[in-house]
């Protein structure tokens, strides 16, 4: 775990623990960010994005290599950074990640529930371990993080934000533990926006479509064996950048709900007005690009 840089914030007391986050100016100074699977990909560029803008912000992964080199990349780039190397589908690992961001920097502001592994496989082939494995992943792993993080967040009348996917919108051949995990995500911001509402904690989600992937991201097929991902249209992705910054624009305005790109949208519409168009359209390009999903 690496140390961080201590400073005073202005007006942002620390909530527990000792050493408040460093004062960088932007959007989120003096705030505290946990953000889960942040080593790679989308979270890792969030993680950055928030650094950018006055964060300090908590690293996760499960690989020890991975999330060295982002740290250190981090670091050297003058961010306040630690990293927590823990399983968020391990209750015991969250409460960890959570006491690591209280010891290093003395709060918790926001907390990005953002990792998962992802599947290319359909249901019929699956192995039953498997489908637990992607749903466990996707719901539980956004579930305990938020559970050990609660008193902080509660305190801090913080931001918790699920990372989700069009794909939840309405149903994807070769994808169902995935979607199915996603689309849960969905109901439980709402039922804890109602459960919780005296808290003042925002609780949202962002339901994200095609992005750019890291060239060695892996997701499982229907033994549990690390494949790379289908291929899809360049065109339609959009940058990781870009992505960040529409997440980091979703918390500073405490959305409930994000769907990022037109095709989201398009998507969210024809399946709440034309769900029979929206299927058929579906069923049809599944049919003309089966390679998009295998
Ligand atoms: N990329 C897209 O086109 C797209 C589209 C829609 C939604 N999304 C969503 O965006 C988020 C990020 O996706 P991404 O494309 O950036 O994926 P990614 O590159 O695979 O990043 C996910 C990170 O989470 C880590 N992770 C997985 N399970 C974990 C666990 N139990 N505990 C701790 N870390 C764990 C992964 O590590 P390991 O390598 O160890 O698994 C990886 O570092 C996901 O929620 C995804 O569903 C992405």
């Amino acid at each position: 775990m690496s140390k961080p840089t201590p400073s005073s914030i202005p007006g942002r007391a620390p909530v527990l623990g000792t050493a408040p986050p460093p004062a960088r100016p932007g959007a989120f100074s003096g705030q505290v960010a946990i953000v889960t699977g942040s080593e790679s990909g989308i979270g890792r560029e969030t993680a950055r994005q928030l650094c950018q803008q006055g964060a300090a912000v908590v690293l996760n992964g499960r690989n020890p290599e991975r999330l060295r080199q982002t740290c250190e990349a981090f670091e050297a780039a003058g961010y306040a950074v630690v990293s927590c190397l823990a399983d968020v589908t391990d209750y015991p690992s969250c409460q960890r990640l959570v006491a690591t961001a209280v010891q290093a920097f003395g709060r918790l502001d926001i907390l990005v529930a953002n990792a998962c592994i992802s599947q290319r496989a359909y249901f019929v082939d699956m192995q039953p371990e498997v489908f637990r494995q992607v749903l466990d992943s996707n719901v539980y792993g956004a579930v305990y993080p938020l559970m050990a993080a609660l008193p902080q967040l509660t305190q801090a009348r913080g931001s918790v934000t699920f990372i989700s996917s069009i794909s939840a919108l309405n149903g994807m051949p070769s994808g169902s533990a995935y979607c199915a995990g996603k689309a849960a995500l969905s109901n439980l911001a709402h039922t804890l926006r109602l459960e919780l509402a005296s808290t003042g904690i925002h609780l949202g989600v962002v339901h994200i479509g095609f992005t750019q992937n890291d060239p060695d991201k892996r997701v499982l097929d229907a033994g549990g064996q690390p494949v790379p991902i289908a291929y899809r249209p360049p065109r339609w992705q959009k940058s990781q950048t870009e992505v960040a910054g529409i997440i980091l624009g979703h918390i500073r305005r405490r959305r409930q709900r994000t769907v990022i790109s037109a095709l989201g949208w398009l998507i969210l519409l024809v399946h709440t007005y034309f769900p029979r168009l929206g299927d058929w359209f579906v069923r049809t390009s599944f049919r003309r690009f089966r390679h998009w999903y295998e």
